[in-house]
């Protein structure tokens, strides 16, 4: 499988470098863009510096690189994930404003109907974002936000990362065990 992630500038940039780990596990391709303003919240949420993201990757590019083959839909790739996605990020896919190479490979992903996972993170929601979630999803998009759940009895901070991580995965048609799926109340509960 062939996907590009991007990594923008919101918090949970956790999400973004486990999705990468989880897809080169998988023997996934992946064709990464940080972009500049994620740069800077690698390196403060994680102490990490994004090289070390961009020197694991399949081929990494620069969020100005226009001439880069992810800009162009005859490049075939399987899918798309923003993780996490700004709501910048958002307003430019929702509104086809393609600034730069992560709106470009968006824009690219819902133009030849293929699978564009967005991660957002956000907390509230002005209407404008709702808005432009709503104009993603219509577009065939899908949102995901970065919203995890319980259920599974999450003993860390891993496990609720791995929850969100396991959802983009189980979106893309990748198999994974990153949490274990709903299965009803036990007996005693
Ligand atoms: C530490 C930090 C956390 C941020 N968290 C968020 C967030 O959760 N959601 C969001 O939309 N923007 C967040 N921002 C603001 C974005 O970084 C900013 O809007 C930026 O322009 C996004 O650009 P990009 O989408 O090109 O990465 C955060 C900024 C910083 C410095």
């Amino acid at each position: 499988m062939r996907v590009i992630l991007a990594i923008t500038g919101a918090s949970g940039v956790v999400y973004g470098v486990t999705l990468l780990t989880e897809l080169l596990k998988r023997e996934c391709e992946v064709y990464l863009i940080i972009s500049e303003h994620a740069k800077k919240v690698i390196a403060h949420e994680l102490d990490i510096d994004w090289r070390s993201l961009a020197g694991r990757a399949t081929r990494y590019y620069e969020e100005d690189d226009m001439a880069a083959p992810i800009a162009s839909g005859s490049f075939p790739v399987d899918g798309m994930v923003i993780a996490p996605c700004s709501l910048k990020t958002l307003a430019a896919v929702a509104n086809g404003f393609s600034h730069n190479l992560i709106a470009r490979a968006a824009e690219c992903t819902l133009k030849e109907r293929r699978k564009l996972i967005l991660v957002v993170r956000e907390t509230p929601l002005s209407t404008i974002s709702l808005w432009n979630m709503l104009k993603v999803s219509m577009a065939g998009g899908i949102i995901l936000p970065a919203s995890p759940a319980f259920y599974h009895k999450p003993n860390d901070v891993c496990d609720l990362v791995n929850y969100v991580v396991g959802k983009v995965l189980s979106c893309l048609g990748v198999e994974h065990d990153l949490f274990r799926p709903w299965n009803g109340f036990l007996r005693n509960e």
